[in-house]
């Protein structure tokens, strides 16, 4: 089976582990963390071309406290898209603050600028939008919007890591960009996430929150909880910044056969594919297609189930859509979420990462291709 992603791990990765068990500093408490810790945020830094980097034990630590740094409180909202992992969610609920859902457009599934300031309220304090399938969202337009309203700006750029938004690496527009590092994402740590932000008071308090609101010592100064990357972590993650630039050329050169590929077929069975224009720029963390046949709402989960008969890992990001989950359902009053149901239900994503080769390409078309003919 062809996992929808998998990390690429050779010897170096390796070897660096061992110096770590050798060295038998497995983390650090001190402020800057330990060794590889700081390693890996200053290639975070230079390839961001960001002031600076935080690292921290996940994502969700990521965002989670980059709202904690803000000194959210329980009545602010927050307002992110539904379309989205649901640690997104998870982090503004953790931090206190209401989560807003905002509808996403159909183009590139990131937050709608419409029905954003439609839902912007006077309660309104951050605006989160997610760089889903490593897309950039509307940056531009955003950093308009927050200062419009006098709101921050967090990315989720979890997804996004080498994404570019005109000329500019995404994750750096916002007042803060956080990072993902699990496991599955274009450079991995197992599990690690980072925070970026270009201002120095920030910088500084995250550094405590990431360390129990702590300074020196036992003095603890804020609200903080162990977000700590390990040093074997920060190992894997430091090769992997290495490896960044040609694993995004693989990524780039797998989906643009798919996409050359699929030519050929996507206006015959209206199927859309992910493109860039002249603004944004994808890392192709993944290929996702849209089946528009509305007429035919079985035909992405049929299609699906086919490619994973053949051994094609493709998977969909994300039914349900986190308003509609259990839990998310009671903050969920008054949103009309059309275009993230009814994306919901048509995308699904394709396996593009650097362990795929020219020949899985070739062989995930034809399988397409055949059961698109067999059904339809
Ligand atoms: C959009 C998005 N936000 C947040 C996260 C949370 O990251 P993590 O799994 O590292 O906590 C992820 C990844 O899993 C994600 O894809």
């Amino acid at each position: 089976m062809i996992p929808i992603n998998r990390p690429w791990i050779d010897d170096e990765e390796k070897q660096e582990i061992i110096k770590v068990l050798d060295g038998n500093a497995l983390t650090s408490a001190a402020r800057n963390g330990g060794k590889r810790v700081q390693e890996f945020e200053s290639s975070l830094r230079s390839f961001l071309n960001v002031k600076h980097a935080i690292a921290v034990n996940s994502g969700t630590a990521a965002l989670h406290a980059s709202l904690l740094a803000l000194d959210i409180k329980a009545d602010d909202e927050v307002l992110l898209p539904s379309f989205t992992f649901v640690a997104t969610a998870n982090s503004v609920v953790a931090s206190g603050a209401k989560p807003v859902f905002v509808d996403i457009n159909t183009k590139d599934y990131t937050i709608d600028l419409h029905d954003l300031k439609r839902k912007i309220s006077k309660k309104s304090k951050v605006i989160l939008p997610v760089h889903l399938y490593g897309h950039p969202s509307d940056l531009c337009e955003l950093n308009e919007i927050a200062n419009q309203y006098s709101l921050y700006l967090i990315e989720d750029a979890c997804q996004s890591l080498g994404s570019i938004y005109k000329n500019k690496q995404t994750g750096t527009f916002g007042t803060m960009g956080c990072f993902s590092m699990y496991a599955g994402k274009v450079v991995t740590a197992g599990e690690g996430g980072a925070i970026v932000t270009n201002d120095d008071e920030l910088a500084d308090t995250l550094k405590m929150i990431r360390n129990h609101g702590m300074v020196e010592g036992y003095d603890t100064r804020r609200l903080g909880l162990n977000y700590r990357l390990p040093e074997l972590s920060a190992a894997i993650a430091k090769i992997q910044m290495k490896k960044l630039k040609t694993i995004l050329d693989l990524r780039r050169r797998n989906s643009l056969l798919l996409s050359n590929l699929l030519e050929t077929i996507i206006s015959k069975y209206n199927i859309k594919i992910p493109e860039e224009d002249q603004i944004k720029k994808f890392n192709w963390y993944l290929y996702t297609l849209t089946f528009n046949n509305s007429n035919n709402i079985t035909l992405r989960d049929y299609i699906k189930k086919k490619l994973i008969e053949n051994g094609i890992g493709v998977a969909v990001y994300y039914d349900p859509p986190v308003h509609k989950t259990p839990f998310y359902e009671r903050f969920s009053m008054n949103n009309d979420l059309q275009n993230t149901n009814w994306s919901s239900k048509h995308v699904l994503s394709l396996p593009v990462h650097p362990g795929v080769s020219e020949m899985d390409i070739q062989n995930m078309v034809n399988v397409l291709k055949r059961e698109l003919q067999n059904i339809l």
